[in-house]
């Protein structure tokens, strides 16, 4: 299937911004949750906000501010979806996020009994994203937000882009994406280009079927799942960590980057190997240009990094796996104020990233990143080493460098991202948010 058929096929004018297009490098914004009181007025505000929301057509228009809707399982039942469209959709949106525990390695820390309490209650019905580039435009969005009847607001998270420009690590973020065919947008020199039905139901997927929710093929169409996840991150604990285990400062820097496969700049250690390289980080027709072929044994970027678990890339080329069917969509936002630099110690102030993933199949895309690449270390010979930065680690952890002569091997990693709550979402089509409304 050629782009340019595509081009003519996918429907931007009904499918939500988000799922298509990026937010901006500066941003403010809002992730609203509601829980639906009265069904018949929360309609009627549904009907109220559908104006407002964005199309992939109109996402760079010039506009105030983006807004984007999706609904839990339990909110698609209170808005009167029929039993038989409810009983097509698949067990884990059904079940809820809290549910998929086991799965998702959310235990110790992350066990959902020690998230926000409204996480994994069923309470959550509906979730709105408000997104704009200056703050004083955020007015108009959070006032419909607040005006809306039938329903109690149950959680709000404000987000901003920090003042460094970089996620609270201290590392670059938002580089790698997969380009979606048929999207209208060209792939930058090393960017996948997969098939839309990996990620907005309804149009053909990487086996050449179209991906359909069977029972609810037209309410379904356009939309795609969405994984909405906060992430506590505890900075002090990382900057500790790498302290005690570098011989300099540039080791630490060294450390970081071994860690994520990328320096705090974004350069790739595949392409800038020994030391960073701002201007190649700066390139964005190199950044993303890279695969591990020439590094089997993760001499260069580690097997176990970050940004090798989670899109192996080329490296499971002799393996039965697809790594282009277990791709997801990120769209990730920062809160809370930076850690003031140099700091060691946690300031007790509430910081992280939320994040939606988004894609056809929770199980096959976002669930199976989380247990079989970030939580398992075994597709890379690694047995129980989990991801050194978003695994589940509890202090027991280790963290393998492959290095001549001798490898260098991390002991005792801490949990430096904590789960604060997340929920699983449907994000509908624009007709189908306007036939909830009616
Ligand atoms: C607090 C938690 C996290 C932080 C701070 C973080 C940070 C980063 C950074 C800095 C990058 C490199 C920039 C880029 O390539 O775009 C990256 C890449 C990526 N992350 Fe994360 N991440 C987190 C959690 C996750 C989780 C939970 C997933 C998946 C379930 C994930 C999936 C990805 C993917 C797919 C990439 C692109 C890798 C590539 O294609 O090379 N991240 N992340």
């Amino acid at each position: 299937m050629t782009d340019s058929v595509l081009d003519a096929t996918l429907e931007f004018d009904d499918i939500q911004g988000t799922l298509l297009r990026h937010r901006p490098d500066r941003y403010f914004g809002a992730y609203i949750l509601y829980r639906i009181d009265d069904p018949a007025a929360a309609k009627s505000s549904l009907d109220r906000v559908l104006p407002h929301i964005t199309s992939a057509a109109d996402w760079e228009e010039p506009r105030p501010f983006t807004l984007n809707i999706v609904f839990t399982f339990q909110g698609l039942r209170a808005l009167g979806l029929p039993p038989d469209a409810l009983e097509s959709f698949p067990t884990e949106f059904r079940l809820g996020m809290a549910a998929r525990k086991q799965i998702l390695g959310d235990v110790g820390a992350n066990d959902p009994s020690n998230w926000a309490p409204v996480f994994g209650s069923e309470q959550i019905h509906i979730g709105v994203v408000i997104s704009t580039t200056h703050e004083d435009a955020l007015q108009t969005p959070l006032g419909l937000a607040q005006n809306m009847r039938g329903v109690t607001m149950l959680y709000k998270l404000d987000v901003g882009a920090p003042s460094t420009g970089r996620e609270h690590f201290g590392y670059r973020d938002s580089i790698n994406e997969p380009s979606i065919i048929g999207s209208g947008r060209t792939p930058r020199p090393g960017q996948d280009s997969i098939m839309p039905g990996e990620f907005v139901l309804g149009y053909p997927d990487e086996s050449g079927s179209i991906r359909a929710l069977k029972g609810a093929e037209s309410f379904t169409r356009n939309g795609s799942f969405l994984a909405f996840r906060q992430l506590h991150c505890d900075v002090a604990a990382f900057r500790r960590f790498l302290r005690a285990n570098a011989r300099s400062k540039d080791d630490e820097e060294l450390i970081a980057a071994k860690i994520m496969g990328r320096w705090r700049s974004g350069a790739p250690l595949m392409l800038a190997p020994e030391r960073d390289d701002p201007q190649l980080a700066a390139d964005s027709e190199r950044v993303d240009n890279f695969v591990y072929e020439s590094d089997p044994r993760g001499l260069v970027c580690p097997l176990g990094s970050h940004i090798r678990r989670v899109n192996p890339r080329d490296g499971l080329r002799d393996t039965i796996v697809d790594p282009k069917i277990h791709r997801v969509l990120r769209r990730g936002a920062a809160y809370g104020p930076v850690l003031p630099e140099g700091a060691l110690e946690d300031d007790g102030v509430e910081r992280g990233i939320v994040f939606i993933f988004m894609g056809t199949s929770l199980a096959q895309q976002f669930e199976f990143v989380q247990q079989v690449w970030i939580n398992n270390g075994d597709f890379v010979g690694l047995g129980r080493e989990k991801d050194p930065l978003v695994g589940s680690n509890d202090g027991t952890g280790t963290y393998t460098i492959p290095a001549l002569p001798v490898r260098r091997r991390l002991t005792g990693l801490p949990g430096f991202t904590i789960v604060r709550g997340g929920e699983y979402c449907f994000l509908p089509g624009l007709r189908a948010v306007e036939w909830l409304a009616s």
